[in-house]
């Protein structure tokens, strides 16, 4: 079974509930038709009823009289909400008036209807930059106990079966921490192989920690973080297959990595892709997805304390229909 009908199939097994706060939003509407009419998700939108109704019905859509419609500007448990975020944020000086503007902003309105327990997950992005999809999740529910930087994951699906998992792979961080520390660089490897795990289903991740330079071929200080995460990721995760620094050649051909890296239990059979920094994960992944016609699966936020995820502003109905099976499965696995 295609990848996206495993995600769509695991998660109708044991439904979440996935809130979109653009749901005034033309791609996002239609994908939420589409979820519930496939019924691997319930669905929350946030937004005017009357609009989204109206747009339901311009549109043709025939199930969004399943999801359940917050509206923004009010809904009961407004005051709740005014309460939970004053007491999140005491300690940053937030006001109660503040707050009482905040919760009506549908990017807080969705956080805090997770920390509080009134939905599973959330996908947001088809309409809002990155930044601000993610500082209310950051300011609300958090990294999960001992992470300490959230980052951005891709399953990337190529034609070419002869890389990675049958032409399956993960690379990290794509979209969120823009210049990580040693320390960092390892919490998302570690990170990454959980993922690879948990979502792209992979038995065995074998990490490479990406870098211009193969096992001491170049010197530099980039070349030191990349050596130094790895040692940290070790530490982390003892038993992780992690290799570093290796050049991306030597990660993913088998010939290249003997020739590079010839001990090495990853070189040459790579599956999850660890990127030096964001600008050369968000770039890598974005060459993969346009000149291989690969298809790109995320952003996959690791790291956070509850299921958040971020869409590119070019997303497309099927990458909303994606992430948000995605945002289901890591819902249900979190709650195992
Ligand atoms: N992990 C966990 N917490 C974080 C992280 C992180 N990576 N980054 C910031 N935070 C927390 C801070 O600790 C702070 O918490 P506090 O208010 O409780 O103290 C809060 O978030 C806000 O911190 P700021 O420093 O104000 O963060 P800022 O909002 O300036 O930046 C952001 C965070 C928006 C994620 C920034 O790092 C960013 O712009 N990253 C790039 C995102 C991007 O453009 N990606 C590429 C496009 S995505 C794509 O192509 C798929």
């Amino acid at each position: 079974m295609e990848f996206t009908a495993q995600l769509k199939e695991r998660a109708k097994s044991n439904k979440q509930r996935i809130v979109l706060p653009e749901g005034t939003e033309e791609r996002t509407l239609t994908a939420a038709d589409t979820i519930l009419g496939e019924g691997f998700a319930d669905i929350i939108l946030i937004g005017n009823p009357d609009i989204i109704n109206a747009d339901a019905k311009r549109l043709g859509l025939k199930n969004i009289g399943k999801a359940t419609i917050v509206n923004p500007v009010s809904y009961p448990k407004m005051d709740e909400y005014v309460n939970l975020l004053v007491e999140i944020r005491k300690s940053k000086g937030i006001t109660e008036d503040e707050a009482r503007k905040l919760v009506t902003d549908p990017l807080y309105l969705s956080v805090l209807m997770i920390k509080n327990g009134d939905a599973d997950g959330e996908v947001a992005g088809a309409d809002n930059a990155t930044g601000d999809v993610l500082r209310p999740a950051f300011q609300i529910v958090k990294t999960l106990p001992g992470i300490s930087v959230v980052s951005g994951a891709f399953v990337m699906i190529m034609n070419n079966k002869e890389f990675g998992e049958d032409g399956m792979m993960v690379f990290a961080d794509c979209a969120v921490h823009p210049d990580p520390t040693a320390s960092e660089l390892a919490e998302i490897a570690v990170a990454s192989a959980s993922t690879a795990r948990s979502i792209a289903g992979f038995k065995e991740p074998r990490v490479a920690m990406l870098s211009f330079s193969t096992k001491g071929s170049a010197k530099h200080k980039m070349v030191d973080k990349v050596l130094e995460a790895t040692a940290i990721a070790k530490q982390l995760a003892p038993d992780l297959i992690i290799d570093g620094e290796l050049q991306s050649d030597a990660a993913i051909i088998p010939s290249i990595g003997k020739k590079k890296a010839g001990d090495s239990k990853v070189a040459g059979k790579a599956n999850v892709l660890v990127f030096p920094n964001l600008e050369c994960g968000n770039i890598a992944y974005k060459l993969v997805q346009r000149m291989a016609h690969a298809e790109a699966i995320g952003p996959v936020l690791q790291g956070m304390a509850a299921p958040i995820n971020d869409l590119s502003r070019g997303c497309s109905v099927s990458d909303i229909v994606n992430l948000v099976a995605i945002t289901a499965n890591q819902a249900a696995g979190s709650k195992q």
